[in-house]
């Protein structure tokens, strides 16, 4: 990883952390022992990878990092539900995730499906605050991304598809939407944050889509070739549950040179969307690629 992506990346967690802290400070999070159970899976760790991008778009279109925030939180919070969830015994069943046990691991099942309901109602708190003209379409491109159409639908397709009889197409389309579709809305709160017009946008939603395309394909080579201090949950679980994925469909090399082929659609995108060409955007389309957790 090149040292000014490292150093911004550091301080991008730091800044996405605070700012988590800082805005479950002003929230009522009810019952003390709840509000612990909330607090659990959100400062587990994580790459916080989505918010990282939604400051990294306000900031390569020319915005401030505090209309960046609200946004920020938001989408980490609907991230860090959808794991919670996609853990559960009547999901993917698993007990590790960013290093730690599973939230239901720790709390019991019914405290986690109640921490996820919390975490997704709490982002979209989190937008209400806002008093920008953006607010309203921040939170359309958040619940769009998050509902049916986008991860939720995903996740459906993506258990429904452990049965078997999925092509290629079908996979890549769980991926979209399981996936993409909360990574392209990172990267488009970014540039509405950012105050962007419609055409930056528009680039900046297929640099969002083709990174969160090329995310799932890694995250499927990561699941057959990658180590569980490292990556933080258990490998090896797709396979074992039969899931459709890339690997499955494509083999480890085959679903790599997805990864490759997306990693190039996301590098032309963000040129057309006009940020930096030596910058930290195609920085970190190859830490994407290459990264082990
Ligand atoms: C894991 O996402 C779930 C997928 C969409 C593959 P991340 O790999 O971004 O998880 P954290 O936030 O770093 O824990
Ligand atoms: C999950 O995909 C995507 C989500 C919406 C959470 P996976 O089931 O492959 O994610 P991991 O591998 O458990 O992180
Ligand atoms: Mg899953
Ligand atoms: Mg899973
Ligand atoms: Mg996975």
């Amino acid at each position: 990883m090149s040292e000014l992506l490292n150093a911004w990346l550091q301080d991008s967690m730091r800044w996405a952390e605070d700012s988590m802290r800082d805005a479950m400070e002003h929230l009522d999070l009810g019952p003390s022992d709840f509000a612990q159970a909330l607090a659990y899976p959100t400062f587990a760790g994580g790459k916080r990878l989505r918010p990282c991008l939604v400051r990294l778009v306000c900031q390569e279109l020319g915005g401030p990092d505090e209309s960046a925030k609200a946004p920020a939180v938001a989408i980490e919070w609907v991230h860090t539900y959808s794991l919670v969830h996609d853990d559960l015994p009547c999901m993917d069943d698993d007990d590790l995730r960013r290093g730690k046990s599973t939230t239901h691991k720790v709390f019991g099942e019914a405290t986690a499906v109640l921490v996820g309901d919390g975490l997704l109602t709490m982002a979209f708190e989190q937008l209400a605050s806002l008093e920008t003209s953006q607010a309203l379409e921040m939170v359309g491109v958040l619940a769009r991304a998050a509902g049916p159409a986008g991860m939720v639908g995903g996740q459906h397709l993506d258990l429904a598809a452990e049965k078997g009889g999925l092509d290629t197409c079908g996979v890549r389309e769980i991926h979209r939407l399981k996936t993409a579709a909360l990574i392209e809305a990172a990267c488009e709160l970014g540039a509405l944050a950012a105050g962007a017009s419609e055409g930056a946008r528009q680039a900046v939603r297929r640099f969002g889509l083709a990174l969160g395309l090329c995310f799932q394909a890694v995250d499927d080579c990561l699941d057959v070739t990658g180590d569980a201090v490292e990556l933080g949950k258990t490998p090896g679980k797709d396979e074992a549950a039969g899931k459709a994925t890339l690997v499955a469909d494509l083999g480890l090399e085959g679903a790599r040179q997805e990864a490759i082929q997306r990693a190039e659609e996301a590098r032309d995108a963000a040129l057309e969307a006009g940020f930096r060409s030596d910058g930290l955007a195609l920085s970190l389309i190859d830490w994407l690629l290459a990264r082990t957790n």
